[in-house]
């Protein structure tokens, strides 16, 4: 199978490479925005009637959550418009698509965990311009998968538990969020998970969407602390409300835990406990040292 991977060295793009060398079947091509830049809509509808995948998996994205507050272009082009082409040329030209989106698009107010039924209500700039692909690949209707993930961090590029290292390693304590709750997911099992929808996107029939994080619930305090006692670091979190924290922003949900029954069941998949991931990533983080 020929698969294309679009904004492939961020986190997301560089778990799958580390994870394609168990798939030696498969032909990847992996880009990235100096390669392929996915608001070039020619150069990428030429790519792909050169290398003619047979699906795509789409991990470029603007993810500046608080930065689009203020300018939002980026993200309505990268996000929106961007992914309305792609899925436009899946469509065309008969690949699948795999398409990632975020627990951001819920308001964080149901108190339950969100099923992929539930209504999407963005409270951000951000979370709005990711809806919109959402919505602009139902408009188009590839065969593709619309995957939601929370919380994403890995070895690679930056993310929480990169800077909360960093940041444990300099001071005596952190304060940190504690009325935010969701799940943080490794990118490492959100790839593994991707290359299991892989095989079968092209029999959809159309699109469907799916929930991936982490099994589990804490707040961004919570997992704050769990990085720093799996690092060995001594440094003390204090929880502190979104509203003390103060320098955020974008709103953002106050509980997005995702319902994940639904690719659990279709796909036979396993998901990790956060904290047995977050162990897993911590230990390669520690040998690069
Ligand atoms: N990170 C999270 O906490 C989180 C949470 C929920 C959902 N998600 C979703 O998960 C997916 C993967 O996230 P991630 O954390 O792996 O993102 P990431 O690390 O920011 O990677 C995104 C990649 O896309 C590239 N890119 C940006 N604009 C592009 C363009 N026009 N054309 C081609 N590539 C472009 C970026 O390059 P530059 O770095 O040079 O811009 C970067 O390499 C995204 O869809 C994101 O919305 C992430």
């Amino acid at each position: 199978m020929k698969v294309l991977v679009t904004g492939a060295n961020g986190q997301l793009g560089l778990s799958l490479q580390a994870g394609s060398n168990a798939y030696p079947g498969y032909e990847f091509l992996f880009t990235d925005i100096e390669d392929l830049d996915i608001t070039s809509y020619d150069a990428v509808e030429k790519l792909v009637l050169s290398f003619n995948p047979e699906v795509l998996i789409n991990c470029a994205s603007y993810n500046a959550v608080d930065k689009a507050e203020d300018e939002p272009l980026p993200a309505l082009n990268i996000n929106g418009k961007a992914v309305q082409k792609l899925a436009g040329l899946a469509r065309k030209h008969s690949f699948g698509l795999i398409h990632i989106s975020t627990d951001y698009i819920f308001d964080g107010k149901k108190g339950t965990p969100y099923t992929e039924l539930d209504e999407p209500h963005p409270q951000s700039k951000y979370a709005h311009s990711k809806f919109i692909g959402e919505q602009a690949i139902h408009t188009a209707r590839p065969n593709a998968a619309i995957i939601r993930t929370s919380w994403l961090y890995s070895e690679y590029a930056h993310n929480f538990v990169k800077t909360i290292r960093k940041l444990a390693m300099e001071r005596d304590e952190l304060r940190v969020v504690s009325d935010q709750q969701g799940t943080p997911t490794y990118a490492g099992d959100l790839a593994n998970a991707i290359f299991v929808v892989l095989d079968k996107v092209n029999n959809f029939n159309g699109v469907r969407t799916y929930n991936y994080s982490n099994e589990g619930l804490t707040s961004w305090a919570g997992f704050a602390a769990a990085i720093i006692e799996y690092s060995g670091l001594d440094c003390k979190v204090i929880p502190v409300t979104t509203e003390e924290y103060g320098a955020s922003m974008a709103a953002r949900p106050a509980f997005s835990l995702l319902d994940k029954s639904k690719i659990k069941k279709e796909f036979n998949i396993d998901i990790p406990e956060w904290q047995e991931s977050l162990k897993k990533c911590i230990k390669e983080l520690k040998k690069e040292e």
